[in-house]
């Protein structure tokens, strides 16, 4: 039977009881984590979301009521206890922040009972994922997961305290939204009053904090949830959090300045990490040719050689048919690794293929200084070693090449670098390294659709010296857009939009729009740039992602206290569901088969 709080008040959360509490009555309450019955007394570690006390029953202290009401405590149970602190009497448990005393309890109430939950409430659970998130208000309550939520919570308050600080207004954009279908895929929701027609869920507020500068606001910034209908990965949710800012009368650098300035002071806040600014810049054409990625992993080298100019004409078909396509060969160097057993390499082949590679081609500089190569017999010993002598190999090394176009040499060594890296234990996990890659193209081209697509946004300025290649060379403009990395991870991005009309116009005919559709698309934004429009940019950074990498977790999952897993659901609610055939009919919706 569970008991009232009547009459009781809480002085002390568990880990907040310190040796200063010596002598002190408190009254403590929480969950039982573990109940010890050693005959004559009964020890109780008390948990609540500030740690562990350790409580301790005694007949002759709290009396043969309380005494058989300690004796029934089973983990989980929700207790409320007063009692004495006093110093430990046994061991000190340098484990625990209250490791030095202990509370001898003279009164218990029972607030409520528990079944055995279906796993241990402990840190560094062992338990599968899955049962975790069904059992998600569980999961919650151990020590790591706690942790991290209220890290969330600081980074979060540190940064309203910032931008705030900053002149920056905390302003709310809808939910329900019309369709812009530029971008990932939209969650949509039927609208009841208007038969057949859809709002749909923001996938970021960028429309909104744009008009927001049209209406004067200046700075304006919002922890804002964003929903996309994209395939899951382990920094990808459908639903997630970004901090959206955007600011008037600014171009590139002011942007980058405020934000760094930010991401420091939350680092320094968060973990105590000191950030040195300014983050190292990098061009978007460079961090794709030194590391084969927009968002390169700095922690290591390992970088990208191209070496196209050395194998054009040697007697590898892979290498020369590569370019003679119009392709590229370029390679990575595993120093020291020329003794890589050969089921290692063949799965790093098979890894390469999941990035688009026909192949992966390697050439080992032995020990003594022979080549041992998949590629070998095509080339004469002296093309073995030029090859060798322009990917700086010595004896010992290990050359990886891949040649194809490209966007796929890039991809696949790209992400070969990153896996060996963790293979062979090359990243220090204690290193945080910043990155802005700035620079990007302003278009991407879509193989899908056909036709150049927007790599950020199609509100996004291109550079002034480019613009003139916007209609004769889409494909070598770039954008004012940039991109904050952190530890390989794109944490956010932004860039400078658009403000002239005309350019707008140019844009989205450069990117297959007719007038027609893009002011059907985003005709209130167009409208609102005819009335007085100031220059602006923007960013968003993904908080999600900021809080996983602060906290070195896995995945994103670990910093969200509900989160959807691959298939975008909820193992807790069993969300997405069917509904009642009376709410479909309402809105105006059938299902077919
Ligand atoms: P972008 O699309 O680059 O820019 O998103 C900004 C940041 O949001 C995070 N993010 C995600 N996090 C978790 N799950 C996802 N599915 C997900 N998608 C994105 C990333 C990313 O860097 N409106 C622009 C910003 C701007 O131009 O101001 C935008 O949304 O960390
Ligand atoms: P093959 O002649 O197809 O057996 O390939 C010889 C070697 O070249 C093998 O080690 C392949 O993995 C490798 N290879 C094949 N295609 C490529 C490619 N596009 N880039 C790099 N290596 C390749």
């Amino acid at each position: 039977m569970a008991e009232s709080m009547k009459d009781l008040k809480r002085s002390h959360r568990c880990g907040e009881v310190s040796v200063q509490n010596v002598g002190e009555s408190v009254t403590v309450m929480g969950w039982v984590q573990k109940q010890r019955n050693k005959g004559g007394i009964i020890f109780v570690d008390l948990r609540d979301r500030s740690g562990i006390l350790q409580v301790i029953f005694e007949e002759s202290d709290c009396g043969t009521e309380n005494f058989a009401k300690a004796e029934k405590l089973r983990s989980e149970f929700v207790v409320a206890v007063t009692g004495r602190v006093t110093r430990r009497e046994g061991a000190v448990n340098e484990n625990l922040a209250t490791g030095e005393i202990e509370v001898r309890a003279d009164q218990v109430r029972i607030l409520s009972e528990a079944e055995t939950p279906p796993f241990p409430i402990e840190a560094d659970s062992k338990t599968k994922e899955e049962l975790r998130l069904k059992y998600r208000y569980l999961d919650l309550r151990r020590p790591d997961l706690q942790r991290n939520l209220m890290l969330r919570s600081k980074i979060a308050t540190s940064i309203r305290a910032f931008l705030s600080d900053e002149g920056f207004l905390e302003i709310e954009t809808p939910i329900l939204n019309k369709s812009t279908p530029e971008g990932a895929r939209d969650y949509l929701v039927p609208s009841r009053v208007h038969p057949g027609t859809f709002y749909a869920l923001p996938q970021s507020p960028q429309i909104f904090k744009q008009l927001l500068m049209c209406s004067g606001y200046d700075r304006y910034f919002q922890i804002a949830k964003c929903f996309r209908d994209e395939d899951l990965r382990a920094d990808r949710q459908p639903e997630f959090t970004q901090v959206d800012l955007e600011m008037s009368f600014v171009d590139v650098d002011d942007v980058i300045d405020a934000t760094e300035r930010m991401v420091a002071k939350v680092c320094k806040e968060a973990i105590g990490l000191e950030v040195s600014l300014p983050i190292e810049r990098m061009t978007w054409d460079e961090a794709m040719n030194r590391f084969g990625s927009d968002k390169p992993d700095t922690r290591f080298g390992m970088e990208l050689t191209d070496v196209s100019d050395v194998v054009k004409g040697c007697g590898f078909g892979v290498f020369t048919g590569a370019l003679d396509a119009g392709g590229s060969v370029r390679g990575i160097n595993v120093k020291g690794n020329a003794e890589m057993p050969r089921k290692k390499i063949d799965a790093l082949v098979e890894f390469a293929k999941g990035y688009g590679a026909k192949g992966l081609a390697y050439l080992c500089v032995m020990p003594d200084g022979s080549f041992k190569s998949s590629f070998a017999k095509f080339m004469t010993e002296d093309e073995l070693k030029a090859l060798s002598e322009a990917m700086g190999g010595e004896p010992g090394d290990l050359l990886l090449f891949a040649a194809d176009r490209l966007k796929t040499v890039y991809a696949v060594l790209g992400a070969l670098r990153v896996e060996l890296a963790k293979q062979l234990g090359l990243i220090d996990e204690n290193k945080f390294h910043f990155l802005w890659v700035t620079e990007f193209p302003q278009f991407e081209w879509s193989d899908e659709e056909e036709r150049f697509v927007a790599m950020h946004h199609p509100f996004t300025m291109p550079m002034e010296e480019d613009l003139e290649y916007l209609e004769s060379d889409p494909g070598r403009v770039r954008a004012k857009a940039y991109d904050i990395v952190l530890n390989g991870v794109e944490l956010g991005g932004g860039s400078v939009r658009i403000y002239r009309s005309d350019i707008q116009e140019r844009m989205f005919e450069a990117l297959g729009f007719t007038k027609e559709k893009a002011h059907e698309q985003f005709g209130f934004l167009l409208d609102a740039f005819t009335y007085g429009v100031p220059p602006h940019a923007g960013l968003a950074i993904g908080l999600d992602r900021f809080v996983m990498l602060l906290v070195k977790a896995e995945s994103i999952r670990e910093v969200i206290a509900f989160p959807k897993v691959k298939d975008a659901s909820c193992l807790m609610s069993a969300a997405p569901d069917v509904v009642d055939a009376k709410q479909l009919e309402e809105l105006h919706l059938s299902i077919t088969e």
